[in-house]
C-alpha cells in the first residue's frame, strides 16, 4: 500500500506543533500501526530528519502506553483495542491517514506524539491503592471468601489500562471514565471495602483539582 501520512510535529510543550505530510510507500497489511510509524522513522534517520516521537511499550495491549488519535478517533478506526493492535490492514491503497497526540488540557504534548499522563498519576497516588501491612504477615488472598459476581466485576473495572483515550475522546476531557474504573476495582472487593470512602473522595478531588 501507498499512503500519504499527516503526522503532529511540536519540537516540545512550548512550540506551537503542525501536521507535517509523509508519503509511505509498500506498506503490507499484515505491518501493525506502530511498525508501519518506525518503517517512516527508520526512513527519516536514514535522510538524517528527526524521527517522529511516539509512545509504546509493550505492544500487546496490556500496558496503555500507546496513544494516538488517528483519523479522529483515539485508537484508531478498529474497536476494543489499543494502538498497538491497530493493523494497516484497516486501511486501503492511497489513503491520507491523519496522525495526532491526544489532546485533552491535562495531557500536555511533550514531543510529537507523546503527551504527558502524569495527571493519571496523580489521581491513583491520591487513592488507587489499598493500606497494607507487607512487612511479612500479609494474610492469605485467598483466606477471604469473595462471590464470583464481585470477582468479575473487579477484574472488569480492572481492565483500565490507563491509556486516557477516554479523556482524549470526551468532548470535555473528563477522566471519569478512569476514575470510576480505579475506584471500583478496588472497592468491589473486600479488602479495598474498607477504604472506599475515603478514596473515592480523595481519588474524584484530585480528578477535578
Ligand atoms: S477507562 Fe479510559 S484510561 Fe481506562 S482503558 Fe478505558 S479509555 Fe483507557
Ligand atoms: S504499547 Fe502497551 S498497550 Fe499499546
Amino acid at each position: 500500500m501507498n499512503l500519504t501520512l499527516k503526522i503532529w510535529r511540536q519540537k516540545n510543550a512550548k512550540d506551537k506543533g503542525r501536521m507535517v505530510d509523509y508519503p509511505i510507500s509498500d506498506v503490507s497489511p499484515d505491518m501493525s500501526f506502530l511498525e508501519m510509524l518506525d518503517v517512516l522513522n527508520t526512513q527519516l534517520i536514514n535522510k538524517g530528519e528527526e524521527p517522529v516521537a511516539f509512545d509504546h511499550d509493550c505492544r500487546e495491549g496490556i500496558c496503555g502506553t500507546c496513544s494516538l488519535y488517528i483519523n479522529g478517533e483515539a485508537h484508531g478506526p478498529d474497536r476494543a483495542i489499543t494502538t498497538c493492535q491497530l493493523h494497516m490492514r484497516k486501511f486501503k491503497d492511497g489513503d491520507t491517514i491523519y496522525i495526532e497526540p491526544w489532546r485533552a488540557k491535562a495531557f500536555p504534548v511533550i514531543k510529537d506524539l507523546v503527551v504527558d499522563r502524569s495527571a493519571f498519576e496523580r489521581i491513583q497516588h491520591a487513592g488507587g491503592f489499598i493500606s497494607v501491612n507487607t512487612s511479612g504477615n500479609t494474610q492469605d488472598a485467598n483466606a477471604l471468601p469473595i462471590s464470583k459476581h464481585a470477582a468479575d466485576e473487579a477484574m472488569d473495572a480492572a481492565a483500565c489500562i490507563g491509556c486516557g483515550a477516554c479523556v482524549a475522546t470526551c468532548k470535555n476531557s473528563s477522566a471519569m471514565l478512569f476514575v470510576g474504573a480505579k475506584v471500583s476495582q478496588f472497592a468491589l472487593l473486600p479488602q479495598g471495602r474498607v477504604e472506599a470512602t475515603e478514596r473515592v473522595m480523595n481519588m474524584v478531588k484530585q480528578m477535578d483539582a
